[in-house]
């Protein structure tokens, strides 16, 4: 098997004039989790619409374990694994949480009926298991409007597990919850790596990056600025490398002016 799950190799990709991604390397390992860190605009929704086939690069190459993808769409790329966890935007606020782990992957009996009884208890089983939904106020059939935005986001990552996802895409996840809920939404990560998969997490937060993920990947203005093991960099010297990031676009340290006899 290949290193690596998902490799993207000097992929550009403009929007008219805005040139979003500029010769982007980029890998993610076997039962990895990679932080992408990177100002607004610096390009991270638009490499992960690369890597979901929701947006074509301009050139470039993609390799699924080490497989050359050409032409990669939408749905290719939930054949191949796939899954991105939006905000909110996944789950129908209306309908019971079983019915929310299946919906589009309803299990049927033999005759082809829906098996309603098998879909509530392997629910109340992942609910035990993986959500950590002990409450008894929490049922497989509470409405998942009255989730809360963490929950949601857990319900979503449990889902793709269940489904076998191999590589999991988290965009802002953390955005809008309450400190609570992040760390829940952060064990929920910490699961996609004890599943044995992969994922992308991306966070303004640094510190919610540098808790979760194996590597961080730097984005700025559309090229990668850098990169770091999280076990290799404390996260007070990774905070200080965004910051030159921000100041210099780069993560050389300035250097010093000369002074004195030697400057001209
Ligand atoms: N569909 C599009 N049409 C035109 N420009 C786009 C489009 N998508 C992205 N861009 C531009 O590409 C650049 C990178 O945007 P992108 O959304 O990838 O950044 P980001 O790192 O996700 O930012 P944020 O942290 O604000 O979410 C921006 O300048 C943005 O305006
Ligand atoms: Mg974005």
């Amino acid at each position: 098997m290949s290193d690596y799950r998902l490799e993207l190799r000097n992929v550009s990709k403009s929007f008219g004039e805005v040139q979003s991604l500029r010769n982007v390397n980029f890998q993610v390992g076997q039962n990895e989790v990679v932080g992408l860190l990177g100002d607004n605009g610096a390009g991270k929704s638009t490499l992960i619409k690369i890597i979901t086939g929701y947006h074509r690069p301009d050139s470039g190459e993609l390799f699924f374990n080490g497989e050359k993808v050409e032409n990669l769409t939408v749905p290719k790329a939930r054949a191949l694994g796939v899954e991105t966890v939006y905000q909110e935007r996944a789950l129908a606020e209306q309908q019971s949480l079983w019915r929310n782990i299946f919906i589009g992957r309803e299990l049927r009996t033999r005759l082809g009926f829906l098996d309603v009884k098998k879909m509530r208890e392997e629910t109340n089983r992942l609910m035990l298991e993986s959500m950590g939904f002990t409450s008894a106020a929490v049922s497989p059939d509470s409405i998942i409007g009255t989730f809360s935005g963490g929950e949601k986001q857990g319900v979503a990552i449990v889902r793709a597990l269940y489904f076998e996802a191999e590589l999991i895409i988290l965009d802002e996840p953390t955005m809008g919850l309450a400190l609570k809920e992040t760390h829940k939404l952060l064990d929920f990560v910490r699961q996609i790596k004890k599943a044995g998969k992969s994922a992308i997490f991306i966070d303004h937060n640094v510190f919610h990056v540098y808790e979760v993920a194996d590597r961080v990947v730097v984005l700025d203005r559309g090229s990668v600025a850098g990169e770091f093991m999280t076990k290799d960099i404390t996260l007070n010297d990774l905070m200080h490398k965004m910051y030159l990031v921000a100041q210099t676009g780069s993560l050389e340290e300035p250097v010093e002016e000369m002074i004195g006899d030697e400057a001209e």
